[in-house]
């Protein structure tokens, strides 16, 4: 009985101790789950609360943005010898982009990093050739992908974060040594290497090189549930599209159901997210391609990854476990010289002519909307049609000679008609208001021309 009893013991203790064992691979409960899309299609955030807190208090504090500098007074161009990205900027503001730059790039190191003390103009150091070009990515990347970067932009601060190499690269990986045709060890399909990127999954390590910088399809679904003909899908590729799946949940801090409802994950009707990261895979290819690839002879040979090519981005690199990068940080709107330089303000409109007979109304480039003061300019000739039943308004319209004259004139239609609609809208008959062809105004000596661009009313 007694040695019965201690084998039990024994047992129960083993059992407790297996699960003990078993379980430290285990988060520790309780999680929060945030829900995200319809109820009852399981399209939940779920994450351990105590992780996330220790990861937030483990990101570096965000550098300070430096008030803007005053944009009047010379331009860089015109005071410094070899500026070919930011000249349009201000001396003052040129001179903060540096500051800001160095801040984001190369804290420890400083100016130095990149430019030759004796002469800043000096192009030698190929930093300064990297940075001068990722200068025209950072404005590309406000500008032209506003679908995935909104209206909070990136700077160098998003990849970057205070180090010369951001932390979250990618190099394609060296063929391993089994995978050549003359080694008799077995193949291992790009399988089994222990990759944070992906989740440390036994998926393949490189779904980068074909969906990143490759143009190849990631959707996987055929079109019918038995293989037609033309579709063609191997479970080699199957797998790259989930590795990549892997890796944009990593790098974001998500579950697959951020942006799939995974009833199935081949249909769109998906969280709004989905679409984004739609747009950002795109965004990638198109830094990898048309920015970091061309760099490759710029760099030196150990800045170069085993198979000989730059390092790449992909979501990490950015989003770094955040589903916004830095939070959604904004603080690339500070910086006139990374989003679009600044255009110089169109000059404001004369004021309407507005007389009891006569009115002159004008219009801002481009535009057919009767916008502002210009608005207003109807009021007296409305009072005296309406006192005097037999009048008749001649709306004639008049355009610069800026642009295509099949242009204008359609412009200047267009501008004409916006008047008319003003004088209906005020009870004036259809009856009453005659519209002349438009013409080419005789002001058009300097093309672009405000007063051109008027549509002129005269009753009769
Ligand atoms: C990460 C690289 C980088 C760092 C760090 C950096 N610069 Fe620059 N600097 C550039 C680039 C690129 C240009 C050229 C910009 C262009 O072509 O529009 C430039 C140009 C200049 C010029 C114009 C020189 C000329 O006559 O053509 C000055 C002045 C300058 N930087 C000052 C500074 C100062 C001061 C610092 C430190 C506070 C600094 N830079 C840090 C990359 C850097
Ligand atoms: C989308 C991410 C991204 C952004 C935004 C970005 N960079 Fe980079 N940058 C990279 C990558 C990737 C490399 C290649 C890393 C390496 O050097 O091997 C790189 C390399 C560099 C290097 C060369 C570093 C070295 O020592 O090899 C400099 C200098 C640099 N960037 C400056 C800038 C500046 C200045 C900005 C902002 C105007 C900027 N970068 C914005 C991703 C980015
Ligand atoms: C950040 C958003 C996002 C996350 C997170 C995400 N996906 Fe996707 N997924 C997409 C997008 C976008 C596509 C379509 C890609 C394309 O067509 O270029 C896609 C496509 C797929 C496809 C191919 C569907 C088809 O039409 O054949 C599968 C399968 C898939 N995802 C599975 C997953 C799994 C599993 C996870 C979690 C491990 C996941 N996804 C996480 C955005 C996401
Ligand atoms: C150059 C930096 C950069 C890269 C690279 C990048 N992103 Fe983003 N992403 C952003 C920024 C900035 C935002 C925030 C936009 C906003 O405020 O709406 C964002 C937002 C998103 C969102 C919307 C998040 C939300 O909460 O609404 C998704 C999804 C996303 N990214 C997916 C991806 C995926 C997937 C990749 C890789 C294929 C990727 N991103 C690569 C900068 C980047």
């Amino acid at each position: 009985m007694t040695r019965a009893f201690g084998f039990g013991r024994t047992a129960v203790l083993g059992a407790v101790l297996a699960g003990a064992v078993l379980l430290a691979g285990c988060e520790r409960p309780p999680m929060t789950s945030t829900q995200q899309g319809y109820r009852g299609t399981g399209m939940v955030q779920i994450d351990n609360p105590r992780i996330k807190a220790a990861q937030e208090a483990a990101r570096p504090p965000i550098p300070a943005v430096t008030p803007p500098a005053p944009t009047e007074g010379p331009k860089a161009r015109d005071i410094f010898q070899n500026v070919k990205v930011l000249g349009d900027l201000s001396v003052a503001e040129f001179t903060r982009h540096m500051a800001s730059i160095t801040a984001w790039v190369a804290p420890n190191e400083g100016c130095n990093y990149c430019h030759n003390p004796a002469n800043l103009a000096d192009d030698s150091k190929y930093q300064k050739v990297v940075a001068r070009r990722m200068i025209e990515m950072t404005q590309h990347l406000n500008a032209s992908w506003d679908k995935h970067v909104a209206k909070t932009g990136v700077t160098c601060y998003t990849c970057h974060r205070g180090n010369a190499i951001p932390a979250q690269v990618w190099h394609k990986p060296a063929t391993p040594q089994r995978n050549r045709p003359d080694v008799m060890l077995g193949n291992d399909f790009g399988q089994n290497r222990a990759v944070p990127s992906i989740g440390l999954t036994s998926m393949h390590y490189d779904p980068f090189s074909d969906f990143l910088q490759g143009e190849e399809g990631i959707r996987v679904a055929g079109p019918a549930a038995l293989p037609t003909a033309g579709y063609k899908k191997s479970i080699q590729s199957a797998e790259k599209s989930y590795s990549l799946m892997m890796h944009m949940s990593e790098a974001l801090g998500v579950n697959c159901t951020f942006c799939h409802n995974t009833h199935s994950f081949q249909v769109w009707d998906s969280p709004p997210q989905r679409a984004v990261a739609w747009y950002g895979i795109r965004m990638a290819r198109d830094i990898n391609n048309a920015y970091l690839t061309p760099l490759t002879a710029s760099f030196p040979k150990e800045r170069l990854g085993p198979a000989g090519d730059v390092a790449k981005v992909y979501c990490a690199t950015c989003h770094q476990g955040q589903n916004k990068p830095l939070g959604g940080n904004a603080m690339a709107s500070q910086y006139i010289g990374l989003v679009a330089l600044a255009q110089p303000a169109a000059p404001a409109l004369p004021a309407p002519v507005d007389e009891p007979r006569k009115s002159v109304l004008y219009f801002g480039v481009g535009s057919s909307a009767l916008e502002g003061a210009q608005a207003k300019g109807l009021a007296q000739l409305i009072v005296t049609m309406t006192g005097n039943a037999r009048t008749v308004a001649t709306i004639s319209g008049y355009h610069s000679a800026a642009g295509t004259l099949a242009a204008n004139q359609e412009l200047a239609k267009q501008r004409a008609f916006a008047v008319r609609d003003a004088l209906l809208a005020a009870g004036v008959a259809e009856a009453r208001v005659k519209l002349e062809k438009p013409q080419q105004t005789e002001a058009n000596i300097a093309g672009e021309d405000p007063v051109a661009r008027r549509v002129e009313v005269t009753l009769r």
